[in-house]
């Protein structure tokens, strides 16, 4: 940058011992947190920016973001995946205003200078008309190209960190979480075919990121929906909320399954199904008893219950869509919802699917609302500085180390999810201060250290 400052310990706002973990308050409200964030966090982390169905065909692209700043994600001519900083090299404006579709090159909306699939300058408009851009110019490559791209099954993740680690063993146990949602479809892919719905909410990006895996609020948050719903039925018997349920009921099925936390800030949550069998019957039942006899009793139990993830810093994963959020300061967020299809899957399943998202999580559903209310009410709530830390404690104390892998596995409620986004936070804000030394003791001097395993 062009004035060095020192930066402040924000390895301080995360508060961790053995029986406690508290969060600081200025993590969620204060300005400077969120700028650092951009730098340490969206900067130097992979960071999810769309989905290869979005692109299928050469010359299509769709516009994103990584943390704050715009990036084009293009597929060029030899079918390859760009993803290009949407700023033009003459005087930065948006280069593409559009939130996709199909091109053959960009063209500055503000002087014309136009670029190709790839990021090139192809022309300068009007060069050397009246004394213009003369042959001394010395003309920029072109559009500046995020180094690292790589997909995981069709989702496309960008990293302005060259020295970033490979996707997959960033994403660990969200990859197998990643599978067995996919996994649901007959051909193994999804297809994202609509614009989102989008919704954006005066509060932190990490509401969002924490309460995508929040096992503890449904039955609070949610009160509404869960009262309707026991009283009146839910036609796909989603959320576990049936007719004529109780909340013992209800309870019973709340606490079953496990909440993750994992390395690299992902947090997972999953429900096995208990009983598969009644899968097999109906209308649906050979399009899962195949999926059942592919995958084993197992796995299909995992894949047939309920699975949400949220994987560090802005992607999220929960019943049959992707969800992206997007900081733009502080106190403000940006949501988009995109529901997928399960390619090969049912028309009619596809459907039933969409209804039930509808129901919860579109713009006339409870959810969606139910939510973002509280996204709202937390950032005010903070605001009140008197009080300074907040508690993230729930399963501390008995969330244990699976065998053979450094994540800790809690009941489904567990604020386990929580505090990996929040270890992640704390390791990538503190790694990232320019002139401290890697505090991580497990660095090989390998790759890049702010990069490596901090356990
Ligand atoms: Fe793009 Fe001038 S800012 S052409
Ligand atoms: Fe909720």
């Amino acid at each position: 940058t062009w004035m060095h400052r020192p930066e402040p310990d924000y390895s301080r706002l995360v508060w961790e011992e053995a029986n406690r973990f508290r969060v600081h308050t200025s993590a969620y409200t204060d300005p400077t947190v969120f700028a650092a964030e951009m730098k340490h966090i969206f900067q130097k982390t992979w960071v999810y920016v769309g989905h290869e169905s979005q692109i299928p065909e050469s010359g299509n692209f769709i516009t994103s973001y990584i943390g704050n700043q715009p990036v084009i994600v293009v597929r060029d001519e030899e079918r390859q995946i760009h993803v290009l900083v949407n700023r033009c090299v003459h005087r930065g404006a948006v280069v593409c205003r559009e939130g996709g579709g199909r091109a053959s090159e960009f063209n500055c909306p503000y002087h014309g200078w136009v670029y190709g699939l790839d990021g090139k300058l192809l022309a300068v408009s009007e060069r050397k008309d009246a004394g213009g851009y003369d042959d001394a110019f010395d003309a920029p490559e072109g559009l500046f190209k995020v180094p690292r791209v790589e997909r995981y099954r069709g989702l496309i993740f960008a990293s302005f960190n060259p020295a970033v680690q490979p996707l997959v063993p960033y994403l660990g146990r969200a990859k197998q979480f990643i599978d067995r949602k996919l996994n649901f479809s007959p051909e193994g892919e999804i297809v994202l075919s609509s614009k989102p719905f989008v919704v954006r909410y005066p509060g932190n990006w990490k509401f969002q990121a924490e309460n995508i895996v929040d096992g503890y609020h449904f039955m609070h948050t949610h009160k509404g929906f869960v009262q309707l719903q026991m009283k009146y039925g839910d036609s796909t018997g989603d959320f576990g909320v049936h007719k004529g349920g109780t909340p013992k009921a209800m309870r019973a099925l709340r606490f079953r399954g496990a909440a993750w936390r994992c390395e690299n800030g992902h947090g997972l949550i999953e429900k096995p199904l208990g009983e598969v069998d009644s899968l097999f019957e109906g209308e649906f039942g050979d399009y899962q008893r195949a999926l059942h006899d592919t995958y084993g009793e197992e796995e299909f139990s995992f894949m047939a219950g309920k699975l949400s993830g949220s994987i560090f810093p802005n992607l999220g994963l929960i019943h049959n869509q992707i969800r992206v959020w997007r900081p733009i300061a502080h106190n403000m967020t940006e949501v988009a919802v995109y529901p997928y299809e399960l390619k090969g899957a049912p028309d009619a399943f596809n459907e039933g699917m969409l209804r039930s998202q509808e129901r919860f999580y579109g713009p006339a559903g409870h959810g969606a609302a139910d939510d973002v209310d509280i996204f709202i009410r937390n950032q005010q709530g903070l605001e009140a500085s008197a009080v300074d830390w907040l508690i993230l404690e729930r399963g501390l104390s008995t969330d244990a180390p699976d065998a053979g892998s450094r994540d800790l596995r809690g009941g489904s409620t567990s604020e386990a999810p929580q505090r990996a986004i929040w270890s992640e936070w704390k390791r990538l804000m503190s790694a990232g201060a320019d002139q401290k030394p890697s505090s991580c003791p497990s660095s090989t001097g390998a790759h890049d250290a702010t990069q490596e395993g901090h356990h």
